[in-house]
């Protein structure tokens, strides 16, 4: 993520989520483009030509790596971009050492849900998203590399 990318990473949020839950898009691009340069988060962005159509990003959490959000620009979806964005987030998480991958997503998001499970992901169970307040959340995992499990010999 470079500093150029954070209008486009705001304005692709704010297309792709406002209808989910309501926030401060261009603050949030902001403390993403603040946690990348201390080094705590992975922002990746995919770009057509020069024009960055979606991003994704990546952090450490205690049982592995954590997804906050990842977006491709409506007009831009179900070409497979989806797929190459999360492919690439893997792969870091891989370098990062994390064996498994999670996140949340809200139980009314059937066609995010429907993708995660393509591309590798399970359902872990049920639990209350904190960022989404009120919202059912649905826990999702994806094994990395279990070679990095933390209790491997
Ligand atoms: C979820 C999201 C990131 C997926 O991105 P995408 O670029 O559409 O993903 P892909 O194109 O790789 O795959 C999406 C679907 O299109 C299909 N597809 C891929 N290439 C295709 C093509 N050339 N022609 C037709 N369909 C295609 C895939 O089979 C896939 O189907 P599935 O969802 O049933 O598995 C995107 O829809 C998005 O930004 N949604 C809004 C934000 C969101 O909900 N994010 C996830 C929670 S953080």
């Amino acid at each position: 993520m470079e500093e150029e990318h954070l209008e486009p990473i705001a304005e692709i949020s704010r297309r792709c989520f406002s209808k989910i839950y309501v926030f401060d898009w261009y603050e949030n691009a902001g403390n993403m483009l603040k946690l990348f340069k201390q080094g705590k988060v992975v922002v990746r962005v995919i770009k057509k030509g020069e024009v960055v159509i979606g991003f994704g990003n990546l952090r450490s959490w205690p049982g592995g790596g954590w997804i906050d959000l990842i977006a491709i620009n409506p007009e831009d979806q179900k070409q497979g971009f989806g797929r190459m964005l999360l492919a690439d987030l893997k792969a870091k998480a891989k370098a990062n050492g994390y064996w498994k991958i999670s996140l949340i997503v809200s139980a009314s998001e059937k066609a995010a849900l429907s993708f995660y499970k393509r591309n590798g992901f399970v359902v872990v169970g049920e639990m209350v998203d904190q960022i989404k307040r009120g919202v059912n959340g649905i826990l999702i995992s994806c094994i990395i590399d279990y070679e990095l499990h933390p209790n491997q010999d």
